[in-house]
C-alpha cells in the first residue's frame, strides 16, 4: 500500500488555504486518510523552524539551508510514515517553493538548491502539485485585506513577479506533475472544478 504525495504552490495570496480544505474533503469523502501539513513546518522543529524563517532577518544561505532543515524532518517524520500507511498526504508547499522563492525571487543558485534537494530527497517528488496563479497585484490586494504580513509576504511586487514566473517555468519543466489553476477566478468557480478532479484523481 502506497499512499499519494500531493503538493501545492503558489505566491502568497493566491487563495490556497482555502481550496486546501476543499481538497481535504473531497478526498476524504472517498474514504482516504489525509494527512495535512505545510511546509516550513510540520514536525514541531520544523515549526520552531518556521517560525525563525518568517520573523528574522538572514543571510539567503542561511534561509535556504533552514528550508531544507525543515524538510528533511518533515519528509522522514510525517510524509514517508503517512505515505507508507496508505495515507495521502496534502502539503501547502514543498521544494518547488524553495526555487521560486529562493532560486527565482532571490536570485540564489539553482545549482545549489539542486545539490540540497538531492541530499534531502533525491528521487522523491510529489505525484501531483497544484499551482495556483494569480497576477501579483492582485494576490497583494487580497493579502492585504486579510492580515498581518510576514517577512516574505513584505516583499515587493517585482519580487512577486519572479517568484510567479518561476513557478510557471517549473510548471513547464515538469507538466506530467503540475497541475495549474488559474486563481484569479471566484474562488467558488475554482472550489467546483478543484471537487470534480479530485473526485476521481489518482
Ligand atoms: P506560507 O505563508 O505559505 O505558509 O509560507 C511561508 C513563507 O515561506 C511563504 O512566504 C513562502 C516562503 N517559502 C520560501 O521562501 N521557500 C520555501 O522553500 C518554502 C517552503 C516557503
Amino acid at each position: 500500500m502506497q499512499g499519494r504525495f500531493i503538493t501545492f504552490e503558489g505566491i502568497d495570496g493566491a487563495g490556497k488555504s482555502t481550496q486546501i480544505e476543499v481538497i481535504h474533503q473531497a478526498i476524504k469523502a472517498r474514504g482516504i486518510e489525509v494527512v495535512r501539513t505545510r511546509e516550513p513546518g510540520g514536525t514541531p522543529l520544523s515549526e520552531k523552524i518556521r517560525e525563525l524563517l518568517l520573523t528574522e532577518s538572514m543571510q539567503p544561505e542561511t534561509e535556504t539551508l533552514l528550508f531544507f532543515a525543515s524538510r528533511a524532518e518533515h519528509i522522514a517524520r510525517v510524509i514517508r510514515p503517512a505515505m507508507a500507511r496508505g495515507a495521502w498526504v496534502l502539503s501547502d508547499r514543498f521544494t518547488d517553493a524553495t526555487y521560486a522563492y529562493q532560486v527565482g525571487g532571490r536570485g540564489f543558485s539553482a545549482e545549489k538548491v539542486e545539490a540540497l534537494e538531492e541530499w534531502t530527497h533525491g528521487g522523491f517528488q510529489p505525484d501531483l502539485t497544484v499551482l495556483f496563479d494569480i497576477e501579483p497585484q492582485v494576490a497583494a490586494e487580497r493579502l492585504a485585506k486579510a492580515r498581518q504580513l510576514d517577512r516574505f509576504e513584505k516583499e515587493s511586487l517585482d519580487f512577486f513577479t519572479r517568484v510567479r514566473e518561476a513557478y510557471l517555468t517549473r510548471a513547464r519543466q515538469y507538466p506530467e506533475r503540475f497541475l495549474i489553476i488559474n486563481s484569479m477566478r471566484d474562488k467558488d468557480v475554482v472550489s467546483d472544478e478543484l471537487r470534480r478532479i479530485f473526485a476521481t484523481w489518482g
